[in-house]
């Protein structure tokens, strides 16, 4: 049989990686998909930029259209990144009929939605395993394997550059800034680091992530989104003598009142398996009612582990040129018909335990003054940690960890707190999960 011609728009570090693979492993994959994968065409940027993934076999150009365009390619991989381009080619191939592979969480995140209701339309495959958690088969997982369970919450580290900044601050004290240059130099980090660690990476994998285990469309647009650049050395030490980390978690849930979607920096208990998922590896954790917990763990960015991932959604759309349209797995899971829209519950409305630091003047009944606005917002207080003042100063650190509460009543507790006069500055505040003995 003739071997399956594949375009591939972007060869920077997936794409590089994904043509090393196919190379490296392709008597093992066609064995596996029943027919050659053959690159034959790719775009790039700058045609002088030295790419040693790009051989004589492959014919290299500067315009993705013409790529998409070409009679002979059958399957687009799209791995350029950003959304409007992109959204473009992807458009374009699916009305030729062609199917699809992107690593582009950007993009489905935000035109997901009616990107799968054209390929619906069209009968083509849009595959996105590469989107979400790098190496991890986190979506063929939750759509196929998980496919028996009610799915009642997951928890995931899934920034790898998020997570490799942090381990690095807590591991090594190497600074932010130091370790952002370093994820950037390995090929983890987004064209805009921003995204990483801003927390808005995190929330269009948690959009796709959530659609897919609740049947829900997809609402990057809904997504609570704290970053990680606030969290300081400081936070980091507290955490660990209270027993904790802090992880750049993405959490959703559903409850009787909606889904929960949010992600922020989360101290979770140090004995938990996703508190020791360090530097770049992500690991997803999903509750189902019939398998409880499971955790997938894997490389969550870099070149031959998201590779991996897009190779492995070739060797699926291989398989799907000979199948009938009607009888594939659907986009998001469930099918285009039985997705229903939930509400999306606003953080005000969201319940977690939390920590939290203020710097308190060192004198009689402050902290009576502070426990006594947090007894009457109804908040429980787990743990205090009052440190000695700096020599010369009579300002104090002081920490609290409390049981789970509304977020609405701990804002006007804060509030209550930073308006006393022996409070100095903000009421530090990250959010507290203990994920259940899991
Ligand atoms: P990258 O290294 O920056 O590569 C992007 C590639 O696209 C480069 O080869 C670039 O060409 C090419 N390109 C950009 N604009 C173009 C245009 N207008 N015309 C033609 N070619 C163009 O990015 P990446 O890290 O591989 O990421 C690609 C996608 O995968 C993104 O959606 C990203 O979010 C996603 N992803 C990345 C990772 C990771 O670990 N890096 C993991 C999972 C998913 P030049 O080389 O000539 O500049
Ligand atoms: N920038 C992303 C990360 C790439 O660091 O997780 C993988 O999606």
């Amino acid at each position: 049989m003739e071997p399956v011609k594949v375009g591939i728009l972007g060869l920077g570090t997936v794409g590089c990686g994904t043509v090393t693979v196919l190379q490296r492993n392709s008597e093992e994959i066609s064995r596996r998909a029943g027919r050659q994968i053959r690159v034959t065409r790719a775009a790039v940027r700058d045609l002088d930029k030295p790419r040693p993934c790009a051989t004589g076999d492959i014919r290299l150009g500067t315009d993705p259209m013409e790529v998409v365009n070409d009679p002979q390619i059958q399957v687009v991989v799209e791995l350029i990144g950003g959304e409007s381009l992109a959204r473009e080619l992807v458009f374009s191939a699916i009305r030729q009929g062609k199917h699809v592979v992107t690593a582009n969480k950007a993009l489905i995140a935000v035109h997901g939605n009616e990107i799968f209701a054209a390929a619906q339309e069209a009968g083509v495959v849009v595959a996105f395993e590469a989107a979400v958690a790098g190496g991890i088969s986190i979506i063929k997982t939750l759509r196929e394997g998980l496919a028996g369970n009610r799915i009642e919450w997951l928890a995931g580290i899934i920034n790898g550059t998020g997570n490799f900044i942090l381990t690095g601050m807590r591991d090594s004290g190497r600074g932010f800034d130091e370790m952002l240059a370093e994820a950037q130099r390995l090929g983890y980090a987004e064209a805009d680091p921003g995204f990483d660690v801003d927390g808005i990476d995190g929330a269009h994998k948690l959009s796709i992530l959530a659609a897919i285990a609740f049947g829900i469309p997809l609402r990057f647009d809904k997504v609570y989104t704290e970053g990680i650049s606030g969290i300081s050395r400081e936070d980091v030490a507290y955490a660990e003598e209270f027993g904790y980390r802090i992880k750049h978690l993405g959490f959703a849930r559903r409850t009787t009142e909606g889904v929960e979607l949010r992600v922020h920096p989360t101290l979770l208990p140090a004995r938990r398996l996703l508190a020791n998922v360090d530097g770049v590896m992500n690991a997803i954790l999903v509750h189902g009612d019939a398998v409880g917990p499971t955790l997938h763990y894997g490389a969550g960015a870099g070149a031959e582990p998201t590779a991996s991932s897009v190779v492995a959604d070739l060797v699926d759309v291989v398989r799907a040129l000979t199948t009938d349209r009607e009888n594939r797995v659907p986009h998001l899971a469930f099918q285009p018909d039985a997705i229903t829209d939930l509400r999306i519950l606003d953080i005000e409305e969201v319940e977690t335990a939390y920590y939290l630091r203020m710097h308190a003047a060192d004198q009689p009944g402050v902290l009576a003054d502070v426990t006594r606005i947090l007894g009457d917002a109804g908040i429980s207080i787990e743990a205090i940690l009052q440190k000695e003042p700096p020599p010369g100063k009579s300002i104090v650190p002081v920490i609290f960890i409390t049981h789970r509460v509304r977020e609405a009543a701990m804002n006007r507790a804060i509030a209550s707190i930073e308006a006393l006069a022996a409070i100095t500055g903000p009421v530090i505040r990250i959010r507290l999960e203990s994920l259940n003995g899991h």
